[in-house]
């Protein structure tokens, strides 16, 4: 439902009434950049978690006034003026909580990856094809200044025909996915889903939307998991002060954050050594993309904070493009093959504080967009498909040791 409210300048804003399946560390986030970037043009309604104790103590935090149910089911019973919906579950949760308000038919904001569990994937991807509206998939990245600048300058043929690239992401903080469910690949698969299809995402994107054909991958756990208790939370552990890794030492006397703040970051507490942590921490492939173009990418979850984070480098036959996207910050440098040794183009940008290199400005625009009926999503369902396809042969080829097929079937025809 649509109300237009005159405000006291008699310009005219339209509120859009929004309801969130998982009301965890994402939706937080994405409801602070509603407010940041949208003004009052988005007002969260409805929410549903299963830990409605926490979400209440969350929505009240945030100064929401949402009506709290502990199923997406029993939210759509009940609520009757929705324009749109944010699926914000965990990454196993994505097909049951999409099928609890595909009826309604409105816009999805629809947080990556598709779904964490590759059968509810395939069955998802087919519903997702034929839903009627827009669904927005949170490849926050593709919405990037940093990065649209790179296609733009890619697009206009500064470095001439693209032939390969080399992607890189050191994730320093990526202890995270091993104090919370991600650790467990009941939950996500592999992190080739639950983080890779980002850059996965931004490779198809340099490349024209010309997607992976073949991926050859290796993927090990080095650093993380090992026969800790599952149920062991840090800030109870009597190892705290000795354990490099604990929120204590990592995180307040080395980073210099509030423990107090990190100790209560939702399911983000839990002991990185635990049995259960089964995924892998340190994962590279060769990929073929369908136009020729080849590349390269890997993903360390233990780099140092003072390291670089993810670095692309898009090689062309007229020059090199390089990425760096920095933490804060970040810049393009172009090389020029024919240039001199010092010839090169440096574009620099800020992220003002904002998430995803200030990708999710953009992104919650987007959505706007979407339920006032004037945009199309800039993350498509087909375009997240393929960085899934992509994420689940990699899989596929860790555990076969051979070069695998990306599977386009019935979803990228
Ligand atoms: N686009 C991005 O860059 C980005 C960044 C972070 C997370 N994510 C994605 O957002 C999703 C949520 O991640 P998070 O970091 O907020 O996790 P989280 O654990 O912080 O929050 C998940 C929330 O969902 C709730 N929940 C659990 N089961 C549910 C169910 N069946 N139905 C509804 N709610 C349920 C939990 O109680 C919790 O409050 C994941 O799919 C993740 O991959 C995307």
């Amino acid at each position: 439902m649509s109300t237009t409210q005159p405000g006291k300048t008699g310009i005219n804003t339209e509120d859009k009434q929004v309801a969130i399946i998982g009301f965890g560390n994402r939706a937080q986030s994405l409801v602070r950049d509603f407010r940041a970037s949208l003004g009052k043009k988005i007002k969260v309604v409805a929410v549903a978690d299963p830990d409605t104790t926490a979400a209440k103590e969350r929505v009240a935090k945030m100064g929401i006034s949402a009506r709290i149910y502990p199923t997406a089911r029993e939210m759509a019973e009940k609520e009757h003026s929705i324009d749109g919906f944010l699926i914000s579950s965990p990454d196993h949760c994505h097909l049951e909580s999409f099928q609890a308000i595909a009826r309604f038919n409105k816009p999805i904001l629809f947080e990556k990856p598709l779904e964490g569990k590759e059968e509810n994937f395939y069955k998802l991807a087919q519903e997702l094809l034929r839903y009627p509206a827009p669904v927005l998939v949170g490849h926050c990245m593709r919405h990037a200044p940093i990065l649209q600048k790179a296609r733009e300058l890619i697009e206009q043929g500064w470095i001439g025909k693209v032939n390969s690239m080399r992607f890189v992401q050191n994730c320093h903080y990526g202890d995270v996915f091993f104090r919370s469910w991600h650790r467990n690949s009941a939950t996500i698969t592999s992190l080739f889903l639950e983080k890779a299809t980002h850059d996965f995402d931004i490779m198809h994107m340099m490349n024209g939307d010309n997607y992976a054909e073949t991926v050859f991958a290796f993927s090990k756990r080095y650093k993380f998991g090992g026969d800790k208790p599952n149920d062991l939370f840090c800030a109870e552990c009597p190892e705290q002060v000795e354990c490099p890794e604990s929120l204590l030492n990592l995180y307040t006397t080395i980073r210099g954050e509030d423990l107090l703040n990190v100790e209560e970051r939702v399911g983000r507490n839990k002991c990185v050594w635990a049995k259960e942590a089964d995924i892998s921490d340190d994962e590279m492939c060769l990929i073929e993309f369908s136009n020729g173009v080849q590349g390269v990418y890997v993903q360390t979850f233990y780099t140092p904070s003072s390291y670089r984070g993810r670095v692309y480098t898009i090689v062309g036959d007229k020059g090199i493009l390089e990425i760096d996207l920095g933490e804060y910050r970040g810049k393009i440098e172009f090389f020029p093959r024919y240039g001199t040794r010092n010839d090169r183009m440096v574009y620099k940008f800020d992220y003002l504080g904002k998430n995803h290199y200030n990708g999710d400005t953009h992104l919650v625009r987007n959505f706007l967009g979407l339920m006032q009926g004037k945009e199309s999503p800039l993350t498509t369902i087909k375009a997240a498909i393929a960085s899934e396809l992509l994420g689940l042969a990699a899989v596929k080829s860790v555990r076969s040791r051979k070069i695998e097929k990306v599977d386009p079937g019935k979803y990228l025809e």
